[in-house]
């Protein structure tokens, strides 16, 4: 099923990337393999966050399937069946440092997307509006970015990334450079706008918490080179929200045996469903299948 079932909006083969970098003893250039064998089918409307040591190859596989890095190594990106090598709408990138443009206003930016895709001047605004409204932004629509605060800016490039209605969203450490508040506030919103939005997610952290809070599977990676050591499903219910998790046994179980595999350790005996094989709530899959 996991091979030839059509259902898989994007779809990972193999990805590798090799980085050449100079050895400072011999000069010569040796190969770094940073990112090997990523291999990944997921489900329309799936949120996925990959979680991994920090450059384990997180921000250089999203960068490869955004189309911003071209691989050199191989592998190949299908989206909804098509391959894919170059940045196109069908992607919404949302990067930690906002990428707002200082010189338009919120509506202008949030329009941005909608220009490039040559939606019609009329109907920009009234489009653009709609999604200013959806991350709670609405009386701010004439503010430039140096007027907003942190966590707004972020809500403004996840309303222009969702305006312009890709069919997957690519966010890298999205949260990191707010602050502890604003970041839970900020995961609830986006749980929230996922909710209404269903879009396809491919989510970057370094937060286990995040990655169990808002993912649907949970992708953990292995350092030098990046490759995917273990996905852990996360069959918490939804709606979900931070007050919610917090009081989740299961969410704390999850949070628990993602830990582990990151650190290399065995999982512990007491803790139950997390750990016991065939648990419910951990389901650990084969990596062929579809997500
Ligand atoms: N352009 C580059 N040239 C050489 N090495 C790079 C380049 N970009 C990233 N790397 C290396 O590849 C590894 C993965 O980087 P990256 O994907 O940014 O990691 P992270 O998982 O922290 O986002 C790191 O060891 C990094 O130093
Ligand atoms: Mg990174």
């Amino acid at each position: 099923m996991a091979e030839n079932g059509n259902r898989a909006k994007i779809r990972l083969n193999h990805l590798r990337q090799i980085y050449y970098i100079r050895n400072q003893q011999t000069k010569r250039l040796e190969e770094f393999v940073a990112l090997d064998d990523f291999s990944l089918s997921i489900a329309e409307g799936a949120f996925i966050a990959i979680v991994g040591p920090s450059g384990c190859g997180q921000s250089t596989l999203l960068d490869i399937v955004a189309g911003l890095a071209r691989s050199k190594g191989g592998g190949t990106i299908e989206i909804d069946g098509r391959n894919v090598a170059k940045p196109a709408l069908d992607r919404g990138f949302i990067m930690q440092g906002y990428a707002l443009f200082p010189w338009r206003n919120v509506l202008r930016n949030v329009e941005y997307g909608l220009e490039v895709k040559g939606v019609s001047r009329k109907k920009r605004p009234e489009i653009a509006r709609k999604y200013i409204d959806l991350v709670e932004l609405t009386g701010f629509e004439e503010r430039y970015p140096n007027e907003l605060s942190g966590g707004m800016r972020q809500r403004v490039a996840i309303a222009r990334a969702l305006a312009y209605d890709p069919v997957v969203l690519l966010m890298d450490e999205p949260f990191a450079a707010v602050d502890a508040q604003t970041r839970e506030t900020m995961q609830d919103e986006l749980l929230d706008i996922q909710g209404k939005a269903n879009k396809t997610v491919l989510f970057v952290t370094h937060s286990i918490e995040e990655a169990v809070l808002l993912a649907d599977r949970v992708v953990v990676m292995t350092p030098r080179p990046g490759r995917i050591r273990r996905i852990v499903d996360i069959t918490l219910p939804r709606p979900r929200t931070n007050a919610d998790m917090r009081a989740s046994a299961d969410y704390g179980v999850l949070v628990r045996r993602i830990w582990e595999l990151l650190h290399d350790v065995e999982p512990t005996e007491r803790g139950g469903a997390a750990t016991a094989s065939g648990g419910d709530i951990a389901d650990e899959i084969d990596l062929s299948a579809v997500l």
